[in-house]
């Protein structure tokens, strides 16, 4: 027998700003309860750790917008996120959160650590500061246009249209979302990770797995984009980091003189792993120093792509230099999925959130589970579709899978009263089928240890498969009549069969596995004859075309619209093409050309929103023009959350004379459309067009 080792298995710490979505499923947490599973199943000593990432200015960001503290934005999403899980029966050991006070002395601990050896430099750089409200700006206070692909509403950190890393003095106009003006550059002292100083030993513990001359991992194993990324960024060189950021939310920066400043999210965030270890160990009566500290101990850390480096270098970087602490073994990384043919986005609600899969599919986990292990983006990003959902569960998981339980048991209940029958003589049909299950097995457990999940999963289903041929050709319902030995026999096997799918399939579908040890009465490795079995149920149900339909209606609705590909014609909203909206109201006096066109509307974007400090219905818009920036009142607030329009390209009249609307001048006005219900939206161009643009 295999030795048993120690493993901390890691899954990305979800930002507590919203709830979760498929994306975030299949990313990191599916893959890495399906491991998780299955070195337990083996008996392995592991700790699977996961929390809430509740600090970085995206939180202040949110808050401010609603109106509420931080910490009441976490509180409300930490809980939610941590039940979705637990619904999704991703099955963590811990789920902790980086705003506990444990939390913040291990982080800051780790800081002192780093900052007494030496491990950091401190610079002072010239960084955005608004004026009016005497703050420094955290990157994702100031937006702008992005200066890779000139659109508009980018943050200072990241633009969100083309996916490029920015600093905010990158942004081409930059503008504070705080004030809506333009901020002043003012000099602030940081403190930084200088990365270059660790060029040489990561490259060889990255493309050898060799760490201070012994081998730590064997970068076979590795994902190839995992290396290619981590190598990229070094042969690029690599730059000091700051870790520090002028903020009131976070870790305080445990240094006499730096008051006002907290550690930057991605530096405190992958030590949480730590903090969460230790109160697990803590409420568990075990060591965490095991868990980080010990060279028998497997670190892994899953998480998607975008989280690479902070995996592949930064943490590891932190990790070596405080010493006594291991380095990750790997980082299964996934890539993005997308879905209905576009990437997720929750800013334009294109997405299928967790909670609401399961108020509209209860119950059905599994089918989700199932079908996200079956695309996962292991190796490159993939697509989730409705119908293709649909697809793999009537096809697979209902016509083979449950097809093959149901009729097993159904069978020895109507011919034997539910007791498993014994084995008479073996056919070289029935030993093979016998010995697919061990041989199964091992492929599958194979498969999982070397991350490849979504092959893991086929091979499960290859016996299941094979359960099913083997009814349809032994025909036992037919036998009944002449040669009931023989049926004993098939039904054996086919029970022995379905006790091992329940056994095999645990690490991708707990809860289809619990059922069926269910029916089968049996937590055992094989089932005796004589056992009695319990009252089959249907294992899984058809899904219907009419709840597709009906998701991919929901996301429609809901969503704004994507990009325009080409392609297939799809239609909006109900009603189309036939004139007859009998809610239309009549048509205005005709108007000449001349009265059109002594309208200027044009292209605008906006840059910035904040409620209307005196009414509830309007929000105050900081609007680029293409002409100017300017400030324009909108009647909205009732449709639209200030961070929902922030970035959005609108149409707007801009040569309507200027007004006072409840105490602010408002230049121009945003051009809605209204529907019979009364809700509001946007008139914005199909595709992304220069501000100042004409519309006519
Ligand atoms: O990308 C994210 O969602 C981050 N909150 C992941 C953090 S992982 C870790 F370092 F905590
Ligand atoms: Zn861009």
């Amino acid at each position: 027998m295999k030795e048993k080792k120690r493993y901390t298995i890691t899954a990305a710490l979800p930002y507590a700003n919203g709830p979760l979505h498929l994306g975030h499923l299949a990313g990191a947490y599916l893959p890495a309860d399906i491991f998780v599973r299955y070195l337990k199943a083996k008996g392995n000593d592991v700790a699977f750790i996961c929390g809430s990432d509740e600090h970085g200015a995206a939180i202040t960001l949110r808050a401010k917008k609603e109106g509420c503290t931080p910490q009441e934005i976490v509180d409300k999403n930490h809980e939610i996120i941590k039940k979705s899980f637990s619904n999704f029966g991703i099955d963590f050991d811990i789920y902790h959160r980086t705003s506990s006070k444990l939390h913040h002395e291990t982080a800051s601990d780790f800081f002192k650590n780093l900052y007494e050896k030496g491990s950091f430099t401190q610079e002072t750089t010239e960084q955005f500061f608004d004026q009016e409200h005497q703050q420094f700006l955290a990157d994702r206070y100031v937006t702008g246009t992005c200066p890779k692909c000139n659109s508009a509403g980018a943050y200072g950190d990241q633009c969100e249209k083309c996916g490029s890393s920015l600093s905010p003095t990158d942004l081409i106009n930059p503008i504070s979302t705080l004030s809506g003006k333009t901020p002043v550059l003012k000099e602030t002292t940081h403190w930084f990770l200088p990365m270059n100083k660790h060029e040489k030993w990561l490259k060889t513990w990255i493309e050898t797995g060799v760490l201070d001359g012994k081998q730590q991992h064997n970068p076979s194993e590795w994902r190839k984009q995992v290396i290619g990324q981590c190598k990229s960024w070094i042969d690029n060189g690599l730059q000091p980091r700051s870790i520090t950021r002028d903020l009131d939310w976070g870790v305080k920066v445990p240094v006499d003189g730096a008051d006002g400043k907290v550690l930057y999210v991605w530096f405190d965030a992958p030590i949480g792993y730590i903090s969460a270890t230790k109160q697990w160990a803590a409420d568990n009566g075990k060591n965490w120093e095991d868990y980080w500290k010990d060279n028998n101990t497997q670190l892994i850390h899953f998480i998607g792509k975008d989280n690479i480096v902070f995996h592949g270098i930064i943490f590891p970087i932190i990790l070596k230099e405080h010493g006594d602490f291991i380095l990750p073994t790997n980082v299964p990384a996934n890539e993005f999925l997308n879905l209905e043919g576009d990437k997720i986005s929750t800013s334009r609600n294109w997405a299928v959130w967790l909670h609401e899969y399961l108020e509209d599919f209860p119950n059905k986990q599994d089918e989700l589970r199932y079908v996200l292990t079956s695309i996962a983006p292991e190796t490159k990003d993939s697509e989730f579709t409705w119908k293709d959902f649909q697809a793999r569960v009537n096809n697979e998981l209902v016509a083979i899978f449950g097809n093959f339980v149901n009729r097993s048991l159904v069978l020895t209940h109507k011919y034997f009263e539910g007791k498993v029958p014994s084995q008479g003589t073996l056919t070289e049909y029935d030993k093979e089928v016998l010995s697919s299950i061990t041989s199964t097995q091992h492929k599958v457990y194979e498969l999982i240890a070397t991350y490849r999940f979504r092959d893991a999963q086929t091979e499960a289903m290859t016996l299941a498969r094979l359960g099913n041929k083997y009814l349809a050709d032994t025909e036992p319902w037919k036998l009944i009549k002449t040669d009931e030995e023989r049926v004993k026999t098939i039904l054996n096997i086919s029970l022995q069969l379905c006790n091992a799918l329940s056994i095999i399939f645990e690490p991708f579908l707990p809860y289809t596995s619990k059922k069926l040890k269910g029916f089968l009465n049996s937590n055992a490795s094989e089932l005796n004859s004589g056992h009695q079995l319990n009252q089959p149920e249907l294992l899984f149900e058809k899904i219907e075309d009419e709840a597709i339909e009906a998701q991919i209606e929901k996301l429609k609705k809901i969503s704004s619209p994507a990009p325009s590909k080409g392609g297939e014609t799809t239609f909006p909203l109900g009603r189309v093409g036939d004139g007859t909206n009998p809610k239309a109201k009549p048509m205005k006096d005709e108007i000449t050309f001349d009265d059109f066109i002594k309208m200027d509307i044009r292209v605008a974007t906006i840059l910035a929103a904040e409620k209307h400090p005196d009414a509830d219905k309007l929000l105050k818009l900081t609007v680029d023009t293409g002409i100017d920036v300017r400030t324009v009142v909108s009647g909205i607030a009732e449709h639209y959350k200030p961070e929902d329009v922030v970035g959005k390209q609108v149409s707007m009249l801009v040569n309507l004379a200027p007004r006072k609307i409840r105490g602010i001048e408002s230049k121009g006005m945003i051009l809605m459309a209204e529907n019979n219900e009364g809700s509001l939206a946007f008139i914005s161009p199909e595709k992304a067009m220069d501000n100042g643009g004409e519309v006519r």
